[in-house]
């Protein structure tokens, strides 16, 4: 690889990220932030040595296919891959890394978040006195679901899923999860988590469902119209993973019928296209929808970039870089 190579970023990253790349690499940086079109894809990929996407850019095989000699790494800036066909990328000799780690608190407050704000309808309180609708207290007036008793199952019990029930033990939540494994016996004592092999069968339980898995094609729609039927009628489904591992319009159908309480979700199916019926829940308090702002923090995003610097210079170094990922990690 060349002294200086040519590094493409598709959006705009924190000023000091921005700055740094510059100084290290020849970096072609997106200062309007406006997402690239598919041929403003392709031409990075014809002639970067380091792409640098996000999770708005559509890295599929056939944009793999025309990548150019040149490009040996993409350098995800995010956690999830999904936006990338990390096999087609690989077997075409292209280095593919992610930022994990960094966004596990962020990511686990917002969803405690939402789990506070569908339970408790803060965002449908919150609106009435801006809006001048308050005629002042009433014994039986705005009434949510209390949290404390409840139980929280957690689907995708890996960093995100652990750190989420840290709190929600504190807010007296009990834990459940359905993972591919076990998580290691000594967290599951700490957090007094029940492992439920059948998904179905923990799903039929829950108070509270929070969706916390990667989204790769054994979890597309992972809650299905079926699975999302077993669910009770006063249940709460949060997701802050990716819109694709819920039947997104299984699930407004049934909270529409009044088959699931509500849901908190951050993420959707056809982003950043919401399902106008998703809409007309959230004004009618049914859902609180949030524009995926699951890890946006200025510290959150800082340590993303972080990780892409890192994972940019030991690529450029020869090493190995540290958050490489495999297809067989997916
Ligand atoms: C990012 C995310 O906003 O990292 C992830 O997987 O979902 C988000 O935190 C996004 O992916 C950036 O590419």
């Amino acid at each position: 690889m060349k002294k200086r190579p040519a590094v493409v970023v598709t959006r705009r990253l924190p000023d000091v990220i921005e700055t740094r790349l510059r100084e290290l690499f020849d970096t072609r940086l997106n200062l309007e932030d406006k997402p690239l079109s598919r041929e403003e894809l392709a031409e990075a990929v014809r002639t970067a040595d380091v792409l640098v996407p996000t999770i708005t850019d559509e890295i599929d095989s056939g944009l793999i296919g025309q990548a150019g000699p040149s490009l040996k790494l993409i350098a995800n800036f995010g956690n999830g891959v999904d936006n990338i066909d990390v096999a087609a990328a690989v077997a075409k000799g292209i280095t593919v890394t992610n930022t994990p780690g960094v966004l596990t608190e962020d990511t686990a407050d917002m969803t405690m978040a939402l789990i506070l704000a569908v339970a408790r309808r803060i965002t449908e309180g919150a609106r009435v006195i801006p809006d001048g609708d308050w005629a002042g207290w009433s014994p039986t007036w705005m009434l949510g679901r209390r949290i404390t008793g409840k139980r929280l199952g957690i689907v995708g019990m890996g960093r995100i899923g652990q750190a989420l029930a840290r709190r929600a033990r504190a807010f007296g939540l009990s834990i459940h999860y359905h993972n591919r494994r076990h998580v290691p016996p000594k967290i599951e004592a700490e957090l007094e988590a029940t492992y439920w092999e059948s998904l179905d069968q923990m799903l039929a339980r829950m108070d509270i469902v929070s969706v916390n898995c990667p989204h790769t094609p054994a979890t597309y729609h992972l809650l299905s119209a079926r699975r999302l039927k077993l669910m009770k009628p006063d249940a709460i489904v949060v997701n802050t993973a990716r819109g694709e591992i819920i039947d997104e319009g299984a699930l407004t159908k049934l909270i529409e019928a009044g088959a699931i309480a509500g849901a908190g979700l951050d993420v959707f199916e056809e982003e950043p296209a919401v399902n106008p019926r998703l809409v007309r829940l959230a004004k009618q308090g049914k859902v609180v929808l949030l524009p995926h702002m699951g890890s946006a923090t200025h510290e959150g995003r800082i340590a993303m970039g972080e990780k892409v610097l890192v994972n940019i210079r030991a690529f450029i170094d020869g090493h190995k870089p540290p958050d490489r990922v495999l297809p067989s990690m997916l």
